[in-house]
């Protein structure tokens, strides 16, 4: 019984999200934030979305997207392959990568990225024999918040108080009344995004883009917490809540370089977790690289327990990348 693939239109973001899902249930996938995803494509970005058939059938989601070329000297093009788990086969499983690889080579890619669960052996299997290293591993965390509620409610009061005696508050964006706000958040999140471990570069990303996320519907600004001290931002920490389905995650936690080591960042995503608290969200979880030493520390003290990560696998399709 042979493939199909088809391109995906806007109105498969629900199809796909239920792809996603069925392909790796524990993380469920929410259609109107996939969906707004496609509608805000980056500026400067490009992709491609398939939807597998069997028989008529949808059996998964495939894509690829890159950034502008000129920015990224090894032309790195990322590849995703969502196949419900009913139709797992390890033929079908090269076949599909093989298909949406040699894709992103004909975009010009010089080399591919493809991410997958550290506990998906078929899919670690099928990635190996193509030819795939293994470049970067990305931790998965779990909060519960109904057994450390209480705990945190007090830490992230505590913290507060601490906070407001070295002068800096912590409050939400909605609370925060200054007239350049979105664009200093803007200038935060650039600056601070580049400590992020990574293997390949992080691309700037336009003021315009970065609104766009803002206004995502996982995303308000009353539940986004920053510290800040005079007129600056310092920190911020958020979490994502999806409108449909989902766990709520945290988007990004940051602090300024010159004031890090202070406990600003664990006392910003504290507030952002008492408020979960508050709003009975029962868990939530974190994600962050695996040489990402503070923000390990700062996960495993909030009482965050591991859970499989990701795995961010590598393969050089050509020698120059041109
Ligand atoms: C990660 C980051 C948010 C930490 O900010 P911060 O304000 O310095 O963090 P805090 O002071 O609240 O806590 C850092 C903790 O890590 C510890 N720490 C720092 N470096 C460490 C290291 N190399 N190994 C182990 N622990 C370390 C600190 O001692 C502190 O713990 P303590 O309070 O128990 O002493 C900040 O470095 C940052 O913005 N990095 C770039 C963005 C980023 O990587 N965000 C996370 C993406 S998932």
């Amino acid at each position: 019984m042979s493939v199909t693939y088809r391109a995906a239109g806007l109105d498969d973001a629900a199809l796909a999200s239920d792809l996603m899902t069925a392909a790796y249930p524990t993380m469920v996938h929410d259609p109107v934030i996939l969906r707004y995803r496609w509608e805000h494509t980056r500026k400067g970005y490009d992709g491609g979305r398939f939807i597998a058939e069997r028989e008529q059938r949808p059996i998964a989601f495939l894509a690829w997207f890159h950034g502008p070329w000129e920015q990224l000297p090894d032309r790195h093009c990322e590849v995703e392959l969502w196949l419900d788990r009913a139709h797992l086969d390890a033929g079908l499983l090269e076949e599909m990568w093989t298909w949406i690889g040699d894709a992103g080579v004909a975009q010009g890619a010089g080399l591919l990225l493809a991410f997958c669960a550290e506990d998906e052996p078929e899919m670690l299997e099928a990635l190996a024999a193509l030819g795939y290293r293994r470049e970067r591993a990305e931790r998965v965390w779990e909060l519960d918040l109904v057994e450390h509620g209480a705990r945190l409610l007090n830490e992230a009061a505590d913290a507060r108080r601490r906070m407001e005696g070295d002068g800096v508050h912590l409050i939400t964006v909605a609370d925060w009344d200054d007239p350049s706000k979105y664009r200093k958040l803007y200038e935060l999140n650039e600056r601070t995004i580049q400590d992020v471990p990574h293997s390949v570069p992080i691309v700037t990303e336009a003021f315009e883009d970065f609104k766009n996320r803002t206004r995502a519907p996982d995303r308000r600004d009353d539940r986004w917490w920053i510290g800040v001290k005079g007129d600056e931002v310092i920190a911020m920490s958020y979490l994502k809540f999806p409108p449909v389905r989902g766990t709520v995650w945290t988007g990004f936690t940051c602090a300024a370089r010159e004031h890090r080591g202070r406990g600003i960042a664990r006392a910003t995503k504290l507030q952002s977790l008492a408020q979960a608290v508050d709003l009975g969200i029962p868990s939530v979880r974190t994600d962050n690289d695996s040489e990402n030493a503070p923000m390990l520390h700062i996960n495993e003290a909030l009482g965050y327990v591991r859970r499989p990560g990701w795995v961010e696998h590598h393969k050089r399709v050509s020698k120059t990348g041109a």
